[in-house]
């Protein structure tokens, strides 16, 4: 079965396990939220709204909340926590002028094909609509993605980049190609405790990279990866990851 073009190839997702190694996602989620300043009556799309954690934390704000989401055991999650959920693939259309904002947090990074997703929102925004979101930006998680193909290279197999990790200057370009006006755009360097260190943030994460391969194999390129890894782990802080995030607000003239 070919892979649908927004997952990353090898990617499996658990609602469970993204609780417990990256739960800090939705908790780091707040500067983001004040730069989408929700209104009470605005309609709003999360895209890419995972379990439904910080998706709920937008529902405070009296605005209708939907969320988009193709996993389904995250959907499923997201429903439990109070939140209606498109459950469909973000390269696929999901209205025409429909929204007032389109939001995201740590989603646009899975998208295989960035530019009809930044489409795919501009259609569905309201004339004068805004899209927030934040994701992965340039140099993330690069010693990380760097440890685990010089492990695999090391065994015998071809390195891979599963994630757009976009600079400021490429992700601008591609919002006025789509025909946003973005009014701010930054890289900002996060480096984030991992509550389970760095075997429990592959244990969610690394599938792209070795998902293929037998158990064996990915056993060997983890403790081979995790080796090349050491810089990250701090003696007192434990390990930390080398997050850097792109956060951005677009405007749809009208
Ligand atoms: C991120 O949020 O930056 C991220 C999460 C999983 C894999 C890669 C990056």
């Amino acid at each position: 079965m070919s892979t649908p073009p927004f997952l990353a190839a090898g990617q499996i997702w658990s609602a469970h396990d993204y609780a417990a190694n990256a739960g800090f996602v939705p908790a780091l989620g707040a500067d983001v939220l004040a730069l989408l300043a929700p209104q009470k009556g605005e309609d709003i799309l999360d895209l890419g709204c995972g379990d439904g954690v910080l998706t709920a934390r937008l529902l405070q704000s009296g605005a209708n909340i939907t969320g988009l989401e193709p996993d389904p055991d995250l959907s499923a999650a997201a429903i439990r926590a109070g939140i209606t959920v498109l459950q469909q693939d973000a390269h696929d259309p999901f209205g025409i002028n429909v929204y007032d904002a389109v939001f995201s947090n740590a989603a646009l990074h899975w998208m295989r094909t960035p530019q009809t997703v930044v489409k795919n929102v501009h259609t569905a925004l309201r004339p004068g609509g805004r899209f927030v979101a934040e994701q992965g930006g340039f140099g993330n998680v690069a010693a990380i993605v760097t440890a685990m193909n010089a492990a695999l290279e090391a065994a015998g197999f071809p390195a891979t980049s599963p994630w757009d990790f976009p600079s400021p200057s490429l992700q601008k370009q591609r919002l006025k190609h789509a025909g946003f006006e973005v009014t701010s755009i930054a890289l900002i360097p996060r480096p984030t405790p991992l509550p389970t260190g760095i075997s429990g943030w592959l244990r969610t994460f690394a599938g792209p990279f070795i998902g293929s391969l037998s158990l064996e194999m990915q056993a060997n390129i983890l403790s081979d990866a995790e080796r090349r890894m050491a810089a990250l782990h701090d003696p007192i802080e434990g390990w930390i990851a080398d997050y850097v995030r792109l956060r951005f607000c677009a405007r749809k003239p009208g």
